[in-house]
């Protein structure tokens, strides 16, 4: 029988990527989106829209992503990130079916110097993570027939991400100030819509299974520095005839942003990896993947 998955959000990096890797895997996506569900709106709201794609599992991805923005527009990131994400999980536990909500590596505070593990402290630093993980609550307080995935650094070829972004730059600059001095594990949004598909079959096959529910980190295999991940994007770049660039290595201090961002959010997979059977592939490899995409595109 054909899965059907429901996903919040209809034009984000995931949802996308959910979209086309589910037609070539043979389940039925069915993207729910702004004006149907809004996760501003209420709660009732949400639950109906949802409902009436009469899914077999949910995945929520939509999300206040502008991780600056958020420090001024603080109850705006918690009404959609917080309230709005126990919403569509209370809609599943409501449907009787699991939801998969993908959360963020910006729950840890950086300090820890190794990979963080899913049972490891969390300590936002700034707001966007902070309604992040009260969403991580807010799902595990709605329903048991959860798994959160956390992931990071995810990028592709749609939407706004720092792949496109360096891609772009390296099209109007010969040197790039890229931070060298943060770590994370960036990670292809098709990659991980595929791991999610592993994820929900295992969910809907195995309804009482909690070895396979609560919390997962799930990211592109490998880590790097911003610096590193831009050089590794130019270098595909450049191999293919595309835009390049020279990276310069500056610390986080000389780019002040906003909203501060860990120093460390490597997340370790281990957990998805044996419990669901679901390792994404190497970051370098993925990357060069979408680099030759968006250049084959223009
Ligand atoms: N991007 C990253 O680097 C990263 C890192 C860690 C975790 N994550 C998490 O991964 C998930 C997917 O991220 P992404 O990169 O795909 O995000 P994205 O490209 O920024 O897309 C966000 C999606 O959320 C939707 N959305 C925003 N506000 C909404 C609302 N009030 N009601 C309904 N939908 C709303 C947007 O809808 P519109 O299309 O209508 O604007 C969009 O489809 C998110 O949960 C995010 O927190 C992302």
């Amino acid at each position: 029988m054909t899965l059907r998955l429901a996903v919040t959000g209809t034009s984000g990096q995931l949802a996308s990527s959910l979209i086309e890797v589910g037609a070539n895997a043979g389940v039925e996506i069915i993207p729910i989106g702004r004006p149907q569900l809004d996760l501003a709106g209420s709660s009732e709201g949400i639950a109906a829209a949802l409902a009436a794609a009469a899914p077999d599992i949910i995945v929520s991805a939509a999300a206040y992503t502008a991780v600056d923005r958020a420090e001024t527009e603080r109850d705006l990131a918690f009404a959609i990130n917080a309230t709005g994400a126990g919403a569509v999980a209370a809609a599943a536990a409501m449907l009787g079916v699991p939801v998969i909500h993908i959360s963020t590596d910006y729950v840890f505070d950086g300090r820890k110097p190794t990979p963080y593990l899913e049972t490891d402290p969390t300590g936002p630093l700034g707001v966007y993570g902070a309604s992040k993980l009260a969403g991580e609550q807010a799902v595990a307080a709605a329903t048991p027939n959860h798994a959160i995935l956390r992931t990071a650094w995810v990028y592709s070829p749609f939407g706004n991400n720092f792949l496109r972004t360096m891609l772009r730059l390296a099209g109007e600059r010969d040197e790039l100030r890229v931070v060298a001095d943060q770590y994370g594990n960036p990670t292809s949004a098709l990659d991980l819509a595929a791991a999610i598909l592993v994820v929900a079959r295992n969910l809907v096959a195995t309804p009482d299974d909690p070895g396979l529910r609560g919390i997962f980190h799930a990211t592109g295999t490998g880590d790097a520095s911003w610096a590193e991940f831009a050089a590794a994007i130019f270098h595909a770049s450049a191999a293919l005839g595309g835009p390049t660039a020279k990276v310069k290595p500056i610390p986080a201090t000389a780019y002040p942003t906003p909203a501060a961002r860990p120093a460390n959010s490597r997340l370790d997979t281990t957990r998805l990896n044996t419990a669901h059977g679901a390792r994404m592939p190497a970051w370098r490899q993925s990357s060069e993947q979408v680099v030759s995409r968006l250049l084959k595109a223009r």
